[in-house]
């Protein structure tokens, strides 16, 4: 793989992205980062190519990047909780946060990684100076706090924005739940994520404290064009995703009608859930079993009722006098089919925590879903909490609900509109 040209290179990994939304950058940047070059990118396991000179535009003035985004590798979210009650300070930190967006995007440190000061702070941590953009894209969510009586904000609520109810089988820890404000770093290098979150919770100190984060590896689900990659209980996640722009246009963008607010058109929004796995459990159930709660095989990722994994699962094939896909099975239960066509784009990360206090293994699934109507969220999660065979494996310990404003155009910061 090594041996391919830059632009072979840069048409595999361009492949399937909506035009101007990526831009393959050229060697020597500013900043002195070292340009990559073919030795540089390495070939994975499922034949892809991870070029850390993708670049993903953030003043697009149109959707924010990292929702139709190619999913990247790893990932940093975190959640902020407002200490202002000032709507000035509101408007100067989501300034600053873009500003500083656009240059992580870029490549760029966010301030000065070596000052000519002997006495200066550096501006820039400086952890990802040398590591090129990586795709990395940094997706803002305003929570429903941020519209609350604090900020005089309330009549430009985007339309849906509420808490989410309680949800059966909900085992939520308050320290994991919500925020008033958050940002999702995706990128193919965990350092390049890293360091853009915690530069930008740097840029709020005083105005944001840190709520709830979570870094996930190895992405699980799959986009347009990408090979479907696995979650930690080993089956392929994303198979069924809403990848194609039709459905991405008719399930998850805003366009300003039904009431909604003019200024979200272009925005979504997303849901959150930190949902860990007993995974010892699970790795000593038998592989009929394990593919009785999910539907599908394990190996080739195939429903039930089928032999190949993107055959469409046959929901009323009987077997030996048996449903093929048990009516209790995750993909039964969540599919569109038997959930009056609710589709959500489900975006979600591995996550380990290392061990727990009875030294199990605490991992399990940052799920992170984006849609146009978060009722598609609790009508799934509603019928899932109730009766999916994959509860008695995962508990959902973590949760929040943003609203994704659009990308702003350059000269623009995001949520700017809230401010007219
Ligand atoms: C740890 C928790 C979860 C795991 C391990 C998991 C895993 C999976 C797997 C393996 C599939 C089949 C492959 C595919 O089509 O992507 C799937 C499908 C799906 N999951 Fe999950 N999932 C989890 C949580 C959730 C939650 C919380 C929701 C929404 C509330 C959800 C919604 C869906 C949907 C809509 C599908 C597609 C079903 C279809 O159209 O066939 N999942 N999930």
């Amino acid at each position: 793989m090594s041996g391919l040209s830059t632009s072979r290179r840069r048409l595999i990994q361009g492949a399937g992205v909506g035009a101007g939304a990526v831009v393959a950058v050229g060697a020597g940047f500013a900043g002195g980062r070292a340009s990559a070059d073919a030795a540089d990118i390495p070939a994975t396991d499922d034949g892809e190519l991870v070029d850390l000179n993708v670049e993903h535009a953030f003043y697009t003035g149109s959707h924010q990047a990292g929702i139709e985004t190619p999913q990247q590798r790893h990932t940093v979210f975190m959640t902020f909780d407002l200490t202002t009650t000032s709507k000035q300070d509101l408007q100067v930190l989501l300034a600053r946060w873009s500003a500083g967006i656009a240059q992580l995007q870029a490549g760029l440190p966010v301030g000065s990684v070596q000052p000519t000061n002997p006495s200066g702070v550096p501006g820039d941590t400086g952890e990802a100076y040398d590591l090129g953009p990586a795709s990395l894209t940094v997706t803002l969510g305003l929570g429903p706090g941020v519209f609350d009586d604090r900020f005089g904000l309330a009549d430009k609520k985007p339309k849906l924005l509420a808490d989410l109810p309680q949800l059966p089988s909900d085992r939520l820890r308050p320290e994991l739940t919500g925020g008033d404000l958050s940002l999702q770093a995706c990128a193919d290098d965990p350092q390049v994520a890293y360091h853009a979150i915690r530069d930008l919770a740097r840029l709020g100190r005083g105005t944001v404290n840190t709520r709830w984060t979570v870094m996930g590896f190895g992405r699980a689900s799959a986009g347009k064009g990408q090979t479907t990659p696995r979650n930690l209980m080993g089956f392929k996640d994303g198979t069924r995703n809403v990848k194609e722009p039709a459905q991405i246009d008719e399930h998850v963008w805003l366009d300003g009608t039904d009431g909604e607010q003019a200024w979200m058109s272009g925005g979504s929004y997303m849901v959150a859930r930190k949902i860990q796995m007993n995974i010892e459990i699970w790795d000593s159930s038998d592989i009929t079993n394990q593919e009785q709660v999910f539907g599908r095989t394990k190996g080739e990722g195939a429903p039930l009722s089928g032999k190949k994994e993107f055959d469409t699962p046959d929901f009323h094939k009987v077997v030996d006098g048996k449903p093929a896909i048990p009516p209790t099975s995750h993909v039964a239960l969540a599919a569109p089919e038997n959930n009056d066509g609710i589709r959500i784009l489900r975006r979600g990360y591995n996550y380990t925590d290392g061990i727990n206090d009875l030294g199990f293994l605490d991992a399990g699934l940052l799920f992170v879903a984006y849609m146009n109507d978060p009722d598609s969220f609790v009508k799934l999660q509603t019928k899932l909490g109730g009766s999916d065979k994959l509860n008695e494996y995962i508990a959902h310990i973590g949760s929040g609900i943003f609203a994704v404003p659009p990308a702003p155009k350059k000269g623009h910061y995001l949520g700017e509109a809230l401010f007219a």
